[in-house]
């Protein structure tokens, strides 16, 4: 069931105009250890927004309670993603919701190739990104559609990682430093395939220990500080904002 989200409580945001991804107060836990510790902030349709900040600040974790991964808790809050209430869902139900997560790790299927990979995320019959859409995104994987996943390069796999979540009908696709240990090159190519992305209407957050490269590619920017919000602005402003990049981003 569809429940239209109260807003009121949202003292940053015009109450006419909910957000797409709407996260109010969320606060998670790795056991006893308390993590993410009362954020909110939106994210708006079409936008791609780079969620940053030093190792351990929470970015992981953030996207993982919006994923509603058993790991961490999340003991309080609300998550609304395009109407939905997310925050009360188990992971597989928020992924039907059309949640996204691409994982640092890649995750790609062992003993499957590059289109099994991809038909295997299909939902059956396939209402997210037809196989031919995908491998006009990224040519590489359409010449390599008969290849084993797990042989494939590491820019390769981060690029199938990608085009499994969009082979699902996703709204949000949510990036977990997808340019982590690939030469210049991939990450330009990778760079270049997100704007496409976006271009077709894909409302993404983007996580990256590459601030710079990730808020040129950025509309907006959250930046995580133990677990809390430290800044929420334009990615412009960041990267104009020397002393906000010292104090956060260490670049
Ligand atoms: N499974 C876990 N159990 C306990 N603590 C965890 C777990 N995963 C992460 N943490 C802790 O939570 C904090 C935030 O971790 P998180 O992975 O979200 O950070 P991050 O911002 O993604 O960092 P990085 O840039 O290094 O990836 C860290 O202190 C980390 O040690
Ligand atoms: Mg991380």
């Amino acid at each position: 069931m569809t429940v239209k989200p109260d807003f009121s409580k949202h003292a940053n945001q015009a109450a006419t105009a909910p957000a797409f991804l709407s996260v109010w107060d969320m606060h998670s836990y790795y056991g006893e250890s308390y993590i993410v510790q009362g954020i909110s902030f939106n994210v708006h349709e079409g936008e791609i927004v780079a969620l940053l900040g030093r190792n351990g600040a929470g970015k992981t974790t953030t996207l993982r309670s919006i994923a509603r991964l058993d790991n961490p808790q999340v003991n309080h809050g609300e998550i609304w993603l395009d109407h939905q209430p997310l925050h009360n869902m188990k992971s597989y139900e928020a992924a039907v919701a059309g949640l996204g997560l691409v994982p640092e790790d890649r995750r790609i299927i062992p003993g499957l190739t590059v289109e099994e990979n991809l038909k295997l995320a299909q939902i059956q019959p396939p209402i997210g990104w037809s196989i031919q859409r995908l491998y006009e995104l990224f040519p590489r994987l359409g010449e390599r559609r008969n290849q084993e996943g797990v042989t494939l390069s590491g820019g390769e796999q981060q690029m199938l990682s990608i085009a499994r979540a969009l082979a699902r009908d996703i709204k949000l696709l949510l990036l977990d430093e997808p340019y982590e240990g690939l030469a210049p090159v991939i990450v330009d190519e990778i760079e270049k395939t997100l704007r496409l992305i976006k271009e077709q209407g894909m409302t993404t957050i983007l996580v990256e220990q590459n601030a710079v490269r990730a808020l040129q590619l950025a509309d907006r920017a959250i930046i995580l500080d133990t677990g809390t919000i430290a800044f929420d602005g334009s990615a412009a402003e960041v990267l104009e904002n020397e002393s906000l990049r010292a104090e956060y981003l260490a670049i």
